[in-house]
């Protein structure tokens, strides 16, 4: 007896390799990761240093040389784009995150050093934020009150954001969640002759629990009081998000970023589907963790693992995804 099978089977185009390979919507490439690295203080005599951080498994921070090896690895694996996180040394950091201005910190000399060694062979982007300066580990500078004062906080981030372009920053990104600061930061940099100087804005940052091994690698963990909740979004809410990124574009963003990643896809897709820009998004230190830790505990394949959430990122509409993963992906994609 003949079923009522029907004449369209999907299964058809999926039967071999070369028709999977045929019919495949999304190519994930090197050309799609942002690879973040951080920098410490070096040694005086000329070696590397190299600190391995516990809660991320297999990243490091790297002092300024070492970083500026990471970027040739990175060039070579044909990464576009490295984005800078400092572990400013504690007795820099104070309650006003005096040292973000300082032209010679460590983003500044990191961000020279890879224009040494590349060239303008890879895109240096930075990251605005106080939290890796202040004693107390918030993005921001606090009142009397102890709230994140604001538009203090802007005038502050619009300074280390030129500070950043002078030493030679090609994207400037800012993951405070100031209200107004990219406008802000936009005509500073059209003002102080930084025309093609990018914004790439953490427009929908979550005030979300996977930052913690972040925390640990630029050392403001230890430090930070309380959350971040009267800045970053509640996870709770998908509409707020596309009044972030709404405004940011209105202020002169040339790209968004959202942020975490994984959990955060409905939102990239959201953003991607209403505004039609190019959109990041940043798979963050604890999803990184979370993959380490599954494949280190058998419930997964690593590579895999770090290949399929990749492409997701880009089936759900993403230009690229910053992931602690880059330069093994890139590995893995046959750079
Ligand atoms: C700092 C900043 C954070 C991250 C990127 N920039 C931490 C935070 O907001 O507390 C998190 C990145 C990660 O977890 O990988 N403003």
């Amino acid at each position: 007896m003949t079923a009522a099978y029907p004449a369209l089977r999907l299964r058809r185009t999926r039967a071999t390799a070369w028709s999977r390979a045929l019919h495949r919507e999304i190519v994930l490439s090197p050309a799609d990761l942002i690879w973040p690295l951080f920098v410490t203080e070096g040694a005086d005599n000329s070696s590397i240093v190299e600190e391995p951080i516990a809660s991320l498994p297999g990243v490091s921070r790297w002092c300024v040389k070492g970083i500026a090896q990471r970027a040739k690895e990175a060039v070579a694996l044909g990464i576009p784009c490295l984005a800078l996180f400092p572990n400013t040394a504690r007795d820099q950091r104070d309650d006003r995150a005096t040292e973000a201005l300082n032209p010679d910190n460590l983003m500044c000399r990191a961000t020279k050093a890879i224009r040494d060694a590349v060239g303008s062979d890879i895109g240096i982007l930075t990251d605005v934020a106080l939290d890796p300066y202040t004693s107390h580990g918030q993005d921001g500078v606090l009142d009397a009150a102890g709230y994140v004062a604001n538009d203090e906080t802007a005038g502050i981030l619009v300074a280390q954001s030129l500070n950043q372009a002078n030493a030679g920053a090609d994207i400037i990104a800012p993951s405070d969640m100031m209200d107004g600061r990219v406008g802000l930061i936009r005509a500073a940099l059209e003002q102080g002759g930084h025309t093609n100087v990018q914004i790439m804005s953490y427009a929908a940052k979550y005030a979300s629990a996977f930052y913690g091994p972040f925390r640990d690698a630029v050392g403001s963990g230890g430090l930070l009081k309380g959350d971040k909740k009267t800045y970053q979004m509640d996870p709770a809410n998908g509409e707020e998000a596309l009044r972030e990124v709404a405004l940011d574009l209105a202020e002169g963003a040339d790209s968004v970023m959202v942020k975490p990643g994984l959990p955060y896809l409905d939102i990239v897709v959201r953003v991607k589907q209403r505004f039609e820009v190019p959109v990041f998004a940043y798979q963050v230190s604890g999803e990184y963790a979370m993959i380490e830790a599954a494949a280190a505990a058998g419930a997964g394949d690593r590579d895999a693992l770090v290949l399929e959430t990749l492409t997701s990122f880009k089936r759900a509409g993403c230009s690229g995804v910053l992931t602690y993963h880059a330069a093994h992906a890139a590995r893995l994609l046959g750079a």
